[in-house]
């Protein structure tokens, strides 16, 4: 049984998938899906690039050509890897290439943790990526920056939570005001969290924007929260040709390619850097902070806020695509 995204929207398969071609092949049994917001955006046709539908996953795998990948491995997904593979919100999950692209695109994780802690495999990787590109584009330490992060959905939640734990001064800016209410309830950020408008100007090292997409309202909001000389790095949507009038860089671009570029914003030396996708090492280290962090330091199971059953899954996603979900919607085969 598997969920794909017809030209109709998502639509329960109950026919096995089958192997695609390719040198290698590893079939996964999916233990747990999550669900990400850019799923939500594909099914609205809001996404660019390739489909990555179906990618937070924890599998066992149960068939393969890989030695590196034998039977009862426990495996995650790097959804960036170009293999040829289906949907992971299924009970199992085909996907081939040659063997260096599978093993990076199905990186191992431990047995003994509880999948539902483990199904966060992926955004933290891709969390850990964004603040090592902070690092980069800025050439100095997490731990002796100020950090506004705009956007406090999933990303943002984990964005805030990780750098606040390695040391960061971390603010973090929202919208809506329920979202920020829910987040204060459940205790899952342990960092001031207000409206956006509220954050200071001229107050940080870096604001990350992490919003769905990165509109020109917040990318304004976050050019006058840093200091002159910050950085501001995109981690939410761009597609290609966003720009901002009045700031000479080409946002999609610089976003795809994780580049930093210097700019000037109203007389104000600025930076602006990208993070995409993830980096082979940042499985490892995402696992790692799972598995290691105090769970009151990064509460990824209190984020979780419905559990639902694969066939269940069509009528799930068409709510939520139009509605406003808060937290981690998780998927059980
Ligand atoms: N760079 C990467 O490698 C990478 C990896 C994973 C995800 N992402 C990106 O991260 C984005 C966020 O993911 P998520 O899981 O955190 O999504 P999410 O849980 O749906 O949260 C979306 C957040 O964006 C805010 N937002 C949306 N539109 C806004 C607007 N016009 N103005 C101000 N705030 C707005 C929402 O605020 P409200 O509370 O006001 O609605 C919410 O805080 C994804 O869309 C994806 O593009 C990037």
């Amino acid at each position: 049984m598997r969920v794909v995204l017809g030209t109709d929207g998502p639509q329960l398969e109950l026919t096995p998938p089958q192997r695609p071609p390719g040198e290698h092949s590893v079939r996964v049994c999916i233990e747990l899906a999550g669900l990400c917001r850019s799923d939500l955006k594909e099914i609205a046709g809001d996404r660019h690039g390739v489909s990555q539908f179906g990618h937070e996953v924890v599998g066992m795998v149960e068939e393969s050509t890989l030695a590196a990948l034998p039977p009862g491995q426990r495996v995650s997904l790097d959804p960036n890897v170009p293999v040829t593979r289906g949907t992971g919100f299924a009970t199992t999950m085909w996907a081939a290439g040659s063997a260096d692209r599978l093993t990076a695109a199905l990186p191992v994780v431990p047995h003994g943790i509880d999948a539902r802690k483990l199904v966060f495999t992926e955004p933290v990787a891709c969390v850990r990526h964004c603040l090592s590109a902070v690092t980069r584009h800025l050439g100095r330490e997490l731990a002796v920056l100020r950090l506004a992060v705009l956007g406090a959905g999933t990303a943002g939640v984990l964005i805030a939570g990780l750098a606040h734990a390695t040391g960061a001064r971390v603010a973090i800016g929202n919208r809506s005001a329920d979202r920020t209410s829910f987040l204060r309830e459940r205790r899952i950020v342990d960092a001031p969290i207000g409206p956006l408008a509220e954050l200071p100007s001229a107050s940080v090292d870096v604001a990350v924007v992490a919003t769905s997409f990165v509109p020109p309202e917040v990318l304004r909001e976050a050019l006058r929260v840093i200091l002159p000389g910050g950085l501001v790095l995109l981690y939410g949507g761009t597609a290609p040709g966003d720009a901002l009038a009045g700031l000479d860089c080409d946002l999609d671009t610089v976003r795809r390619t994780e580049i930093a570029v210097t700019a000037d914003w109203h007389g104000k030396p600025v930076r602006v850097g990208g993070s995409y996708g993830t980096a082979p090492e940042d499985f490892g280290v995402a696992v790692r902070t799972l598995t290691d962090l105090d769970s009151s330091v990064l509460p990824v199971e209190r984020m979780i806020t419905r559990e639902v059953r694969l066939a269940d899954l069509p009528q799930v996603l068409r709510e939520q695509v139009i509605g406003r979900p808060l937290g981690k919607t998780l998927v059980w085969p």
